[in-house]
């Protein structure tokens, strides 16, 4: 058994979250999280609100509330739709809270102490109309390096380069689009990134885990070369930067950057998880303090790779303390909306929140997951949802569940049907789902979502083509012994797929599983007998319909609700 930290990129506070984001780190992560569950494993999948930064400040202001009560209310609608969604953290807590604020403060004290953190006069963009200093994402303007119109301040959405607003070309305040801008004076704490740059290379290059993903965009940034970076900001809301014992004259109003302490916010979520739980997190963590046979995973966006395989370990590793680092970074490309972009801000797409009521959270597990962005962008127009429905959940695993069980149900009992031996077509089906099983396995193992799903969905597929062939329908007219071997064969195809679609689907996992009298959801081991199983004579009994499928009338009102195409 090993243990294994998970974590998935701190979703923003600000506002419910999109399937785009849902299907690019936290979702990925619970599948995974489940996927190593059943194997018996130790693990502890963490995941919080990332509350600090302008972000929260505006949609506080928008909502017409304090930043505060605001975040106590979105904490919680995020984590009811994550609950909903079956995303099974271990604990989803809050960047503002004081783990977070003592562990950031801690960070940066250790960094101060090996001399990675100076203070410098900044000129940064002061908004005059908006009276007040312009957050980096909140200049908006032209990307000095590939032109791009509308690349943010920090960074270029289009060419990927970490951007610093006076870098960019013709800027405007995104907060009112005013271009009464000017540099003002201010002073800021700087992490030296570029003393300690050759170490984070060293650390990148012992790292065998990671995809090629993430190696290329860590080394696209080491290779442009590191920045000494701002790690403090003039706002009201954050992690202060001064506290007791730890004066800094002048800074008493500033806060660290949003970025510098959402990350900490993984270890200093453990250390909520443990206070709430009676558990230690030092173990978890702290490679002085049992964390060195602990296997940590990471799950994020595209967007997310360089402050976590950069400016996190930058920290961490400038800390010059024992902590764990990342062993394998799973990155994501983009979810697209039909042709375009989700967008939180502009309300397009579909959100967390509207997706359950619309159809139940497997749905949209399944979708995201076996079609989801994972080596390429992809696309969510409501056509494929429907299609993908319809055939894999509808047609395949339902209609498969549904018609062995309803057979068992009338014509046996309802209890699984002793009699007979396995014959040729059995030893057959049992060697073609052994390989499947081990297909699944070998991706789910890499993390290869998509092919895990083709895996577990061709094993799906082996079940329809057995029954065609055994036809206990067929056979219970003549031998009644041949028909049982059909049907109970069928009723651990049942068990079995149960336990394959738990990763991805676990709510109609429990209800399959349910349906020939099994709790079993464990991941089936290589060695185990694969369809014998089931006790002779265990109930059996069907759980209403597993999946409906999408009509087209559906597809039309949801495409005129939520736009589609255009
Ligand atoms: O991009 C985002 O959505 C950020 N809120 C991710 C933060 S991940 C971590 F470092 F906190
Ligand atoms: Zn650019």
């Amino acid at each position: 058994m090993a243990r294994i930290l998970i974590t998935s990129a701190l979703p923003y506070i600000n506002g419910i979250k999109h399937l785009g984001n849902l299907a690019g780190s936290m979702l990925p992560a619970d599948v995974w999280a489940r996927f190593k569950r059943a194997q018996g494993h130790e693990v502890l999948y963490i995941c919080a609100t990332d509350e600090h930064g302008t972000p929260a400040e505006l949609a506080a202001a928008a909502a017409g509330q304090d930043v505060r009560t605001y975040c106590d209310e979105q904490h919680e609608i995020q984590k009811a739709a994550g609950q909903a969604f079956g995303l099974s953290y271990d604990w989803f807590g809050r960047s503002s809270n004081p783990q977070n604020h003592r562990l950031t403060q801690h960070f940066a004290e250790a960094l101060e102490k090996n001399g990675l953190i100076e203070e410098r006069v900044d000129r940064m963009i002061y908004s005059i109309d908006d009276a007040r200093f312009l957050p980096d994402r909140y200049v908006e303007g032209t990307c000095p390096h590939c032109g791009h119109v509308g690349a943010r301040g920090d960074q270029c959405d289009n060419c990927g380069r970490l951007l610093d607003p006076t870098d960019l070309i013709d800027p405007y305040s995104s907060v009112s689009g005013s271009r009464n801008l000017e540099v003002r004076d201010t002073r800021h704490l700087y992490l030296l990134q570029t003393k300690i740059e050759p170490q984070i290379r060293a650390w990148v290059d012992g790292k065998t885990g990671w995809q090629t993903l993430a190696k290329s965009i860590a080394y696209k940034h080491l290779d442009e070369g590191l920045i000494d970076r701002g790690i403090t900001r003039d706002l009201a809301w954050g992690v202060p930067v001064t506290k007791d014992g730890f004066p800094r004259p002048g800074m008493e109003d500033k806060v660290f950057y949003v970025w510098f302490d959402a990350p900490i916010e993984y270890i200093a979520a453990t250390e909520e998880w443990a206070e709430a739980t009676g558990r230690t997190w030092r173990d978890w963590w702290r490679l002085d303090e049992g964390a060195e046979d602990v296997r940590y995973v990471q799950f994020m966006g595209k967007d997310n790779v360089a402050f976590h395989t950069v400016s996190f370990p930058a920290t961490i590793i400038g800390s010059g303390e024992p902590w764990k680092t990342v062993d394998q970074l799973k990155a994501f490309n983009w979810l697209n909306w039909y042709g375009g972009k989700f967008s939180t801000s502009q309300k397009r797409g579909v959100f967390m929140d509207q997706a359950l009521e619309l159809l139940p959270a497997d749905y949209w597990r399944w979708r995201l997951t076996a079609y989801g962005p994972e080596h390429a962008d992809s696309a969510f127009t409501w056509e494929d949802f429907q299609a993908s429905t319809n055939k894999d959940l509808a047609d395949v695993l339902g209609n498969f569940v549904n018609r062995i069980v309803k057979f068992a149900e009338s014509k046996f009992d309802g209890v699984v049907p002793e009699g007979g031996e396995a014959g040729p077509v059995e030893i057959k089906l049992e060697a073609d789902i052994r390989a499947a099983v081990a297909e699944a396995t070998e991706q789910f193992e890499a993390m290869e979502f998509r092919k895990a799903a083709v895996a577990v969905r061709a094993a799906w597929v082996l079940g329809n083509e057995y029954l065609q062939v055994a036809a206990p329908w067929t056979a219970l007219k003549t031998d009644r012994d041949r028909a049982a071997v059909g049907v109970r064969t069928g009723l651990n195809l049942v068990a079995l797929f149960a336990r394959l679609a738990a990763p991805i689907l676990p709510f109609s996992a429990e209800k399959i599983a349910a349906s020939v009298g099994s709790t079993d959801l464990s991941w089936p081991a290589a060695d185990e007998d694969l369809l014998n199983r089931l006790p002779v004579g265990g109930k059996v009994e069907a759980q209403g319909v597993l999946f409906a499928k999408i009509e087209d009338a559906q597809v039309a009102e949801w495409s005129e609700r939520f736009g589609g195409a255009e």
